[in-house]
């Protein structure tokens, strides 16, 4: 642009920066992205710049016109942006500027692209979080859904993926969904804590013109407003927190995942997706892979690093603005399409997942899986649990060596506290149902759960 030195702070310079670096430095490509924030804000600095005198009531209507056109073209793809737009900031300006004349020229009084990204940047972060916690209320809804269908599909609960206990299919499904409620947690903070009003930060100092940020802030629906001006321009731990969400999210979808890839391994099969979330081989035709399943956990690694990325981004940084900030963005849109994407993804997985409820059913009652049970069984009729522990683990042997099942009159034999008619309670389901502990597996609890899941994200819907 050595040419007609058209950049916004073009006065101190007689030529301005080669074409090469604005190539290298610009980021519209991908701050492209804030332009409706970035019209938000702008129509709300014109209120406050109305309120200060320096813009007439009447010059409201053409702006806010103007912007919401850029804003539809922009959305029709057909926006084309000047090769002087540093970033969204400068193209927007010039954009008012070029249909406003002088009108578009007085938008800029005591704002800077600081105080403007920043906000630009927390609208968005609000907005995302918004969509977040819509899509994860979706997928905790259907989770809660197929808990309570599931509530008495019994299953083997591992530990150490070594069959452990019996659960239930419903059981075991809401420990996902349990998870996943703190995120929506999470994600209703990190709402709230983008939600804070900086507009009028100026660069970095504040602004000797008379603007008065709360109406700047009430225009945006901001809850807050900002306290420090330096600290305004230069903090992005809100972005820190939605990516921080985002990549628990992330851990917490990858496991399900994990689980997803495990259960419909024909080896266990213990599910099955259905065909439209499943993918064939191109050589293998018995084939059928649960490719989405292992693509989330893949791309759950994304907002991990995302936050990693960002982190290591701001922790050197001196205050107040410095241009390392411009590279938080893509971060940021990163993180939050990635978890939006496998939130689709799980959703549909856990809504279509089919349970072969006899295959669990026949896993559940494998492995001595009845173990604790005898042992807890002894530990009630007056045996030290250590005692208790040592005579359900001779029978688990007894069990083993003879390669059968377990037969009452095996039981009945290991200790005197024990009789042949205990077999019957040692069945899984009743194991289960007997396993009514506070927050246990009993399905009488699961259904508990289920409601109190479902309060969880009503109240989170309704913050
Ligand atoms: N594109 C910049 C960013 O995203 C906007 C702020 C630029 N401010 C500046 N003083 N150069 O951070």
């Amino acid at each position: 642009m050595s040419e007609d030195n058209s950049m916004l702070w073009g006065g101190r310079f007689a030529t301005g920066p080669s074409a090469e670096m604005i190539r290298l430095t610009g980021s519209i490509d991908v701050d492209l992205a804030l332009l409706e924030c970035d019209a938000r804000a702008t129509k709300a600095h014109a209120r406050v710049l109305v309120a200060a005198g320096l813009l007439d009531e009447a010059d409201l209507g053409p702006i806010d016109t103007a912007l919401d056109t850029l804003v539809e073209e922009w959305r029709k793809d057909e926006l084309v942006p000047h090769p002087a737009d540093e970033d969204v900031h400068s193209l927007v300006e010039r954009e008012l500027t070029d249909r406003l004349g002088d009108l578009g020229a007085r938008i800029h009084a005591g704002r800077s692209r600081n105080d403007l990204v920043a906000q630009d940047l927390r609208l968005w972060c609000r907005d995302a979080a918004g969509d977040l916690l819509e899509d994860l209320a979706g997928l905790v809804e259907t989770i809660a859904g197929r808990a309570e269908e599931h509530a008495d599909t019994l299953m083997p609960g591992f530990t150490h993926l070594q069959p452990a206990q019996p659960v239930t299919v419903g059981f075991h499904l809401l420990a996902h969904g349990f998870a996943l409620a703190r995120d929506l947690d999470r994600m209703s903070t990190a709402r709230d804590i983008a939600d804070v009003g900086v507009l009028g930060a100026g660069a970095l100092a504040g602004t000797t013109l008379p603007l008065d940020p709360s109406i700047g802030a009430r225009e945006l629906g901001c809850e807050g407003l900002f306290d420090n001006a330096m600290h305004a321009v230069s903090d992005r731990d809100f972005a820190c927190d939605l990516v921080y969400a985002t990549a628990t999210l992330g851990v917490h979808l990858s496991r399900m995942a994990e689980e997803i890839v495990l259960w419909t391994s024909p080896l266990l099969g213990f599910a099955r997706l259905p065909e439209e979330w499943s993918t064939g081989s191109s050589m293998m035709p018995q084939k059928r892979n649960p490719d989405m399943a292992e693509l989330v956990r893949g791309r759950a690694a994304g907002p991990i690093g995302e936050l990693t990325s960002l982190l290591t981004l701001l922790k050197g940084l001196p205050l107040a603005y410095a241009r390392d900030l411009q590279e938080d963005k893509a971060v940021v849109f990163r993180a939050v399409e990635r978890a939006r994407g496998c939130l689709a993804g799980m959703t549909a997985m856990v809504g279509g997942l089919i349970f072969d409820e006899a295959r669990l059913a026949g896993a559940a009652a494998l492995g001595g899986s009845w173990a604790t049970d005898v042992a807890e069984l002894l530990v009630a009729r007056g045996l030290p649990f250590r005692e208790a522990h040592e005579v359900a683990g001779r029978l688990v042997a007894a069990v083993e060596d003879s390669g059968e099942e377990l037969a009452p009159e095996v039981l009945a034999s290991h200790h005197d506290l024990l009789q042949a008619s205990d077999l019957a309670r040692l069945a899984p389901a009743r194991s289960v149902a007997a396993r009514a502990s506070h927050g246990g597996p009993a399905p009488a609890r699961v259904k508990e759960q289920v409601g109190r899941l479902r309060r969880r994200v009503l109240q989170l819907r309704q913050a």
